[in-house]
């Protein structure tokens, strides 16, 4: 019998992927001094292109130079080098999987090195786990010009990533990035149209979908990745989500991807470091590889376009069983990507029943290391080498990133001096 996830899924927007299995965004760090994109991308998503998978995310991308996620992101704006952006959607799609670019503002989630003055809805503070040795700038509340301009920046991009070649685009509004601030009541104190009651403050994803529909045409694919909870007392619940989706219905969405958590809760990994709130562990979703299946569950309920959910899948019975109870359309994989870079060839197939996990053996303050570690590797071309430990791999990541941020500092100052 045919595998579910060898099913192909026809979009809204008529476009068709060939299989239930989704390469979920992973921010790649390996955009060059100008935070284009590189031969290294390029070598990246070749190698992705021949995973199997009917769809590839990229990393996010970045909107906004001035508010990037990391030293080393690819900014997708007005000046942004479009023969590099060609080249990297034509590796992507080498394989003939469909490609689409993630879009993102980082608002305040970063850290000072990377940007000292960052924006946000209002002048919160981020509360995450020092141990990792990072520290934070507090943010700025955004002036409402600010917000309008960062509305026309996502329809930029979003214009840039189709005429390169991309196939589609994925906004990113979960993770605690800045649609993420905007959505939660714990990060929005705004008293004006874009903060206060849930509509108030959906105003802003909204306007968002709005302004990169306008901005590609009626046809061309838009995805959104949200929460199904930011895992947070006070913070984007469950019952917001859905009270979210059932506003997205209304827009002309193609996809919703379901994930859940920020950098102070990283649920989107599967890890708790505060009190859960409202939306704690649910018994049937700790029984159940995957972190968010129980939450779609619901959300498919309300939703009425295509649904992913991302996040935990590591066997083919776990992804063949949640498509075929219907809770969702597509199965997000992250890290399995990463340790396994044809992962998806062997679900397919049936030759592999079990893709690999080696964050079940990494510290949480190793995974991103390792994981980047292993990201370089296949942007030289080389395979992953599992055998490369946490603390080693946190620390050779830990000396890189310094690097690139000391010298975006540099340039910054040099760019300062010049003017
Ligand atoms: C190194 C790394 C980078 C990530 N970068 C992004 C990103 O840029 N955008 C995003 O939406 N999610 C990002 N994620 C989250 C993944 O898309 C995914 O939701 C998460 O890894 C859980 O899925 P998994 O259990 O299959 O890995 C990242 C995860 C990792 C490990």
């Amino acid at each position: 019998m045919t595998s579910s996830l060898s099913q192909p899924l026809t979009l809204p927007g008529g476009t068709v992927l060939s299989n239930r299995i989704v390469k979920a965004a992973m921010s790649e760090g390996l955009a060059d001094a100008d935070n284009q994109s590189t031969p290294r991308l390029e070598t990246l998503y070749r190698r992705w292109a021949t995973s199997g998978a009917g769809l590839l995310l990229s990393g996010n991308l970045q909107v906004d130079a001035a508010h990037l996620e990391r030293a080393a992101n690819v900014v997708l704006d007005d000046e942004c080098d479009i023969s590099a952006l060609r080249r990297l959607a034509a590796a992507g799609k080498s394989g003939g999987a469909q490609f689409w670019a993630q879009l993102s503002h980082t608002g305040r989630q970063v850290v000072a090195a990377i940007n000292p003055e960052p924006l946000a809805p209002s002048t919160v503070e981020i509360d995450v786990v020092r141990g990792a040795g990072y520290s934070f700038a507090p943010p700025r509340q955004m002036t409402v010009r600010e917000i309008e301009h960062a509305i026309r920046q996502f329809a930029c991009s979003a214009a840039k990533a189709k005429e390169a070649g991309f196939d589609g685009v994925e906004i990113h509004g979960a993770h605690g990035y800045l649609i993420s601030q905007f959505l939660s009541p714990l990060t929005n104190l705004r008293g004006d149209r874009w903060g206060g009651h849930l509509r108030n403050r959906a105003r802003f994803l909204l306007s968002v979908i709005r302004s990169v529909r306008d901005a590609v045409g009626p046809q061309y694919p838009i995805g959104l990745k949200l929460n199904s909870s930011d895992f947070q007392r006070g913070a984007f619940t469950h019952a917001d989500c859905l009270e979210v989706v059932r506003m997205l219905n209304d827009t002309s969405l193609d996809l919703l991807e379901l994930s859940g958590g920020s950098l102070e809760q990283p649920k989107v990994v599967g890890v708790a470091l505060k009190d859960q709130g409202i939306d704690g562990p649910r018994a049937t979703t700790s029984k159940r590889e995957a972190y968010f299946i129980e939450f779609a569950r619901e959300v498919r309920l309300a939703a009425k376009m295509p649904l992913m959910v991302t996040g935990g899948f590591r066997t083919r019975a776990g992804m063949e069983d949640a498509l075929n109870t219907g809770e969702l359309d597509l199965i997000g994989l992250g890290r399995p990507f990463i340790a396994d870079p044809a992962c998806a060839c062997g679900l397919l197939t049936g030759e592999t029943q079990m893709i690999p996990s080696p964050e079940a053996d990494l510290h949480l303050f190793h995974l991103l290391g390792w994981f980047n570690m292993q990201l370089i590797r296949l942007g030289d071309g080389l395979d992953p080498d599992l055998s490369i430990d946490g603390p080693t791999a946190a620390a050779r990541f830990a000396k890189l990133e310094l690097g690139m941020m000391n010298a975006l500092l540099a340039r910054r100052t040099a760019t300062g001096a010049d003017s």
